[in-house]
């Protein structure tokens, strides 16, 4: 049969040759087109009787080279095979059939295309070793079945694969990563399996891949970084699981990512936002969760489209995404996203972009910035008050608490979930939130001090006073010998005493198991590992819903079990937003504890000072000064709490960078909480001693080395803050020498007098203009303060925070009221008058130091800074404090340096 045919196709072609010499020689020889290889030309019409083609296409009797539809020769060769989309004659169309062998007959095929073609059959093994001039091979929507053979990895001049809509099977072989020549790879809508090979961050040159709907296993090849030219990358609808690795950041010639439709679980990287030509950005139907990291889009950004629907997202959405120009389909629907949307009046044209955010819990009013969009679903939120107008009236706003709209959630539902927030529902108005309830605890001390000093009788102070006056003369001496030299307090860990171990696990969060903890965070695996902390080792990890949280490991077999029962007991009895939130915890095991913390986006201050600008290049990017300023402020809003509002006071022993934890929006969170322990002895005895002026009973015996004062933590923070200004925050983890000597060269820069002294210290990397160069000088005025090397005459932990958050006040006004002080003090040293004032006003508050009436008319005047806001969101913080707490600046102010101490430099 076969034979037959061949014999009758070389009778034709020899009857085409003696036909075509005689009347188109001349236009042939022209043309230097002709087929010249009898082979080839076999080939072309067993192919032509396989596929059923019809004479339209590719007529008889004449040259193929010439009049044949699809095919292209070159030197009397076919190089190129055009089938696509091409029909078979109704007798082909019954018994299909593609004669697939004769294309190992053309030596010189550089492009294959038969897509939409249907060939029976698969690709044969041998195409990887004869069709080695190919370039070009498209099935698409071939019904192309069996495994893609690995020999096509020989096809190394190939630059485009294209196999999708077929029924192939099996997995990927990994030799297609020996393409290096291959610009475009399209395996999608096939039956594979397996995962997705390594091999292909080989393909360096690639720029579209796109293996989606496929039932591919494994994760996301790491590697896949290395591909810098890829602008379209899909992998959507697999069963691909782990998370989205953070090298996909470094494609940033990506224009559409799609990653939709698999089993991908955890964060969203930040390193992402280096995507910078992303136009499309589809992470739906995952198992993604977390908050999106506010810097994730890259400003500015082309985003056009953002699905992540249907993943376990939490937290805020980031302001940045609703000012995006171009956006035109936002859908974060089914997600637990929640928040306010931002109220900006963005002119943007009302296109025809479409909004999808239902099923979250986005909660308050409808605002502004719904009005670019023409399409919109809200439905299943928790939104209240009326709809306004530009809210078209085909959106979908069904079970929310809006007013007058029908479908809506009940009144009991809406007032619990703003009740849960803190929020108040307001049937008639956006919710107002209310502030932290400061707890029970803080109220009392007051009342204590106040009731203290209204019964305080005369008679009753001079009885206590002559006694302390006694002890701590007795108690001076015996501690003389024990006198250190030294910058301040050795921190040494000495048991605490003790918070008084009565835990209420009510208030300790969820229970974990350990099989749970296992699962979150790969069995502790080192990929996990986030550090070896003194009080355990931490871990990152992801829970069940896809929440991050960070799992403290304490081995009770190398770490004390009362430091873990104390932080316990800390978390039992104290939860405020400047404490880093504890989730949960797991004590099933008997050596094993495991303490479960909300993850914190920005880690802690002393990684986050400096990070890896890897947008542009390596270089390092630091943290900008009002963002200092702010976690300056947070970190002492935290101190505060402890020192002034828990009884007994608090003292944190471990303020350094590294317990300064920070969130999403570098709001402060302490952590580091297992050192934490009551003040040593009675507060009130300080107090009075430093009412009287009295040499510090336990100046050096006790403070010097003691941690458990709130002195200690006030100086370590003096150090943290000094770190802030000039950039070197690692110094305080030095050792005491290298850190007594840092500070011997660099205090002396810090002078009430001489602003410009500060910049010779002052971090490099910080641009500040002049106005946040005062800020600057108050903040390590403020520090230096801190870094007393005794103990009494640091500044309480409240005026600190208070000079913090007016630092312009710091500057100013003491500059000009200590200069007047000068001029009028009739002992002529402004520094005894100082130091009266100080060491009064640092007694306590009910004391009110005479120095601060003089100072009173002046004070209305003050200037605040823009940037004190606490909370970081508004800044207006300054205002409400300028007339209660008008005299506490001054108590920052640092002493002159006794003759024992750091010398001042010679100014000049
Ligand atoms: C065609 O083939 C001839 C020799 O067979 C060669 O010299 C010529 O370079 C070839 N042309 C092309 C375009 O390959
Ligand atoms: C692949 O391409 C290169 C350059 O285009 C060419 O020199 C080489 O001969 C080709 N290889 C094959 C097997 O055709
Ligand atoms: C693809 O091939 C299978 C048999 O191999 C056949 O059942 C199916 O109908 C074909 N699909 C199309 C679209 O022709
Ligand atoms: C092609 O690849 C196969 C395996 O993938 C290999 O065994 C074979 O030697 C290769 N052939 C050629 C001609 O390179
Ligand atoms: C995908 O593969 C898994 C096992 O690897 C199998 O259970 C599942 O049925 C497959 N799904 C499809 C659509 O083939
Ligand atoms: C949202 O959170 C609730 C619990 O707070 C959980 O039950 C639910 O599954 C979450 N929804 C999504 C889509 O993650
Ligand atoms: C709004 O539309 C006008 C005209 O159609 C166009 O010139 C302008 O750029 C658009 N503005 C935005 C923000 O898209
Ligand atoms: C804020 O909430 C309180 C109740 O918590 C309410 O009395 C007050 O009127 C609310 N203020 C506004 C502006 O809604």
């Amino acid at each position: 049969m076969v034979d037959q045919r061949s014999i009758r196709v070389a009778l034709l072609y020899l009857m085409f040759l003696l036909l075509f010499e005689s009347t188109f020689g001349q236009q042939v020889q022209q043309q230097q087109q002709r087929l010249s290889s009898g082979i080839e030309f076999t080939a072309l019409f067993e192919l032509r009787s396989s596929l059923g083609l019809r004479s339209r296409e590719w007529p008889r009797k004449v040259d193929p080279c010439t009049r044949w539809n699809g095919i292209t020769c070159e030197n009397g060769s076919v190089i190129g095979i055009n089938i696509s989309g091409f029909r078979r004659t109704r007798v082909g169309k019954q018994n299909p059939q593609f004669a697939v062998d004769s294309l190992a007959n053309f030596s010189h095929l550089v492009s294959f295309n038969a897509s939409k073609f249907l060939l029976p059959g698969s690709i044969p093994n041998w195409f990887g070793q004869r069709l080695l001039t190919l370039q070009v091979l498209d099935l698409r929507s071939c019904n192309v079945t069996g495994v893609i053979p690995s020999s096509i990895g020989n096809l190394t001049n190939l630059t485009s694969l294209y196999l999708s809509d077929n029924r192939l099977t099996g997995q990927i072989p990994s030799t297609l990563g020996q393409l290096l020549s291959l610009l475009v790879l399209d395996l999608s809508k096939n039956l594979l399996t397996g995962s997705i090979p390594s091999s292909f961050v080989s393909l360096r040159d690639l720029t579209s891949l796109d293996i989606s709907s496929n039932n591919l296993t494994g994760s996301i090849p790491p590697g896949i970084g290395a591909l810098s030219k890829l602008q379209s990358l899909n992998l959507s609808d697999n069963s691909l699981i782990s998370s989205i690795p953070a090298q996909l950041g470094d494609l940033d010639s990506l224009v559409d990512l799609d990653l939709s439709s698999n089993g991908l679980s955890g964060l969203v990287p930040q390193d992402l936002r280096g995507l910078r030509n992303l136009q499309r950005m589809v992470f739906g139907n995952n198992g993604l969760g977390g908050s999106l990291p506010a810097n994730l889009f890259p400003a500015p950004s082309q985003l056009q489209v953002i699905v992540l629907r249907n993943n376990s997202f939490i937290g805020d959405l980031p302001v940045v995404l609703w000012s995006i120009p171009g956006l035109n389909l936002l859908d974060i629907s089914h997600n637990n996203f929640t928040g306010e949307l931002p109220n900006s009046a963005l002119n943007y044209n009302a296109t025809a972009a479409v909004l999808d955010i239902s099923h979250n819990k986005f909660y308050g009013g409808l605002t502004t910035v719904l009005g670019r969009f023409s399409s919109i679903d809200v439905s299943g939120n928790y939104f209240e008050g009326r709809v306004p107008d530009y809210v078209h009236d085909n959106a979908s706003l069904s079970t929310n608490c809006l007013q007058n709209v029908s479908n809506q959630r009940t009144l009991t539902e809406c007032v619990s979930f703003y009740a849960e927030r803190g929020l108040s529902f307001d049937d008639f108005g956006r919710p107002n939130s209310t502030e932290p309830s400061a707890p029970e605890t803080g109220k009392s001390n007051r009342r204590t001090i106040i009731l203290a000093t209204v019964l305080g009788g005369a008679g009753l102070i001079v009885l206590l006073m002559l006694l302390l006056l006694l002890v701590l003369c007795v108690r001076r001496r015996s501690t003389a010998n024990h006198r250190e030299i030294g910058v301040g307090p050795v921190p040494a860990r000495e048991t605490p005493p003790s918070l008084g171990v009565d835990i209420n696990f009510s208030n300790l969060g969820d229970l974990f198991t350990y099989q749970q903890l296992l699962q979150a965070t790969g069995d502790f695996g080192d990929a996990n590992l986030i550090k070896h902390g003194h009080s355990g080792d931490l871990f990152r990890g992801i829970l069940e819903g896809g929440l991050p949280v960070v799992i403290k490991r304490i081995d009770l077999q190398s770490i004390k079990k009362e430091a873990y029962l104390l932080e316990l007991d800390f978390f039992s009895k104290v939860s405020h937003p400047r404490v880093v939130p504890l989730l949960g915890h797991c004590l099933e095991k008997e050596n094993e504890k495991f303490l479960v913390y909300k993850y914190m986006p920005n880690g802690d201050l002393s990684s986050s000072l400096y990070r890896k600008n890897n947008l542009e290049d390596d270089s390092l990017q630091s943290l900008d000064w009002i963002t200092r300023l702010k976690i300056a402020i947070g970190a002492a809003e935290g101190l505060s709490y402890l020192h002034h509002e828990c009884t007994p006071p608090l003292v944190h022993r471990d303020v350094q960078a590294s317990s300064i934890l920070l969130d999403d929006k570098f709001e402060v969170r302490l952590g580091s909480l297992s050192e934490v322990c009551a003040q040593e002895g009675d507060g009130h005895q300080n107090r009075i001693t430093r009412l009287l002026r009295l040499p510090q009973s336990s100046e050096q015996g006790s403070s010097g080395s003691s941690t458990a004062l709130c002195a200690y933590d006030v100086y370590c923070f003096g150090k943290v803050l000094l770190g802030l200004v000039t950039g070197k925050l690692d110094i305080s983890a030095s050792s005491d020498t290298q850190m007594k000597e840092w500070l011997e060269q660099t205090l002396p820069y810090i002078t009430i007098y001489d602003k410009e002294l500060v910049t010779k210290i002052l971090d490099p990397s910080l641009l500040v203009d002049e106005d946040l160069l005062e800020e600057v000088w108050a903040m390590a005025i403020v520090a230096r303060s801190c870094l007393n090397p005794k103990p009494s005459r640091r500044p309480l932990m409240r005026y600190i925070l208070k000079a913090l958050e007016n630092p312009l006040r710091v500057v100013r006004e003491d500059t000009s009221s200590s200069a007047r002080l000068r001029a009028t003090s009739s002992r002529g040293s402004w520094n005894a008058a100082l130091f009266g004032s100080w060491r009064q006003s640092a007694s306590d508050v009910t004391v009110i130091p005479p120095a601060s009436t003089t100072r009173a008319e002046g004070g209305s005047s003050f200037k605040h800074s823009g940037t004190t806001g606490s909370q970081g969101s508004a800044p207006n913080g300054g205002g409400d404090h300028s007339s209660s707490h008008r005299r506490h600046s001054k108590e920052i102010f640092p002493e002159p340096p006794e003759a024992q101490d750091i010398e001042r430099p010679d100014r000049d």
